[in-house]
C-alpha cells in the first residue's frame, strides 16, 4: 500500500512539474536550418555541382542496398529532360545489356525501369522518365544536420 501512494504521489509530482514547467524559449534565428532569423530572407549559398565527364566521373559509393545511385558525372550538359528530349536515355538505355557494367561505360538502366510487352519487348516505364526525380546530382556541401543512418546494417 504504502507503494501505491509513492507511486501516485510521483504521477502527481510528474503531472504537476509539467504545468508548471517554464515554456521553452526559442530564438528567432535558431528555429530554422539557415541560422539567420526567420524574419530574413538570406540568398541559398552557391553550390559547384560536378563538371566531370561522364567518361571520366567513376562511379559513387551506394548508401544502401537499392538506393537510387547517385549521378556521378556533370548533369548540365543533359538537362533539362522535355517529352521530346532525355538525353539520359541515350547513353543509360541498353536494355541488351541489364546487369552488365563495364568500367566507364554508362551503367544500364535495371529491369525495373521498363515495361515488357506481350512479345517480351522491353520500353522505358513513363514513371522512370524523370531520371533527376530519383538520381540526386552530387555537389560538395556540408551537412546541415548530422545523423548516423547507416543502411548496411
Ligand atoms: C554521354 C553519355 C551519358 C549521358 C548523356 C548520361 N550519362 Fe549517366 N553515366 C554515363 C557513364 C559513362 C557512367 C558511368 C561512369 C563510370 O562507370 O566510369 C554514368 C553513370 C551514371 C550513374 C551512376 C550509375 C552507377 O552505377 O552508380 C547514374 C545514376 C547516371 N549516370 C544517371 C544519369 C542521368 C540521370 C542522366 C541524365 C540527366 C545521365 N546519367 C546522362 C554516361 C552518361
Ligand atoms: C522513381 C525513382 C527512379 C527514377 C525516376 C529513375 N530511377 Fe534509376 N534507379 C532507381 C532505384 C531505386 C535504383 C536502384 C534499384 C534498382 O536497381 O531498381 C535505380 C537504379 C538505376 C541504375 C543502376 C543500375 C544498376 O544495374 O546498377 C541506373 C543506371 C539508373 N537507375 C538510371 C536511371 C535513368 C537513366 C533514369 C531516367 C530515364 C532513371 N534511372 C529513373 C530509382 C529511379
Amino acid at each position: 500500500m504504502k507503494f501505491k501512494i509513492a507511486f501516485v504521489a510521483a504521477v502527481a509530482t510528474l503531472l504537476g512539474g509539467g504545468l508548471q514547467a517554464d515554456p521553452v524559449a526559442l530564438m528567432d534565428d535558431a528555429i530554422g536550418l539557415s541560422k539567420t532569423s526567420v524574419f530574413d530572407d538570406p540568398a541559398p549559398p552557391e553550390v559547384a555541382y560536378s563538371s566531370l565527364d561522364p567518361k571520366q566521373s567513376g562511379i559513387l559509393p551506394r548508401f544502401w542496398e537499392d538506393a537510387p545511385p547517385q549521378v556521378p558525372h556533370r548533369l548540365d550538359k543533359f538537362l533539362p529532360i522535355t517529352a521530346k528530349a532525355n538525353k539520359c536515355l541515350e547513353c543509360h538505355e541498353e536494355p541488351e545489356k541489364i546487369g552488365k557494367k563495364a568500367k566507364g561505360k554508362p551503367t544500364p538502366m535495371p529491369e525495373s525501369h521498363y515495361v515488357k510487352s506481350a512479345d517480351d519487348e522491353l520500353t522505358v516505364a513513363n514513371r522512370r522518365y524523370v531520371c533527376t526525380l530519383c538520381h540526386a546530382p552530387q555537389a560538395e556541401v556540408g551537412t546541415l544536420v548530422g545523423n548516423s543512418f547507416r543502411g548496411d546494417q
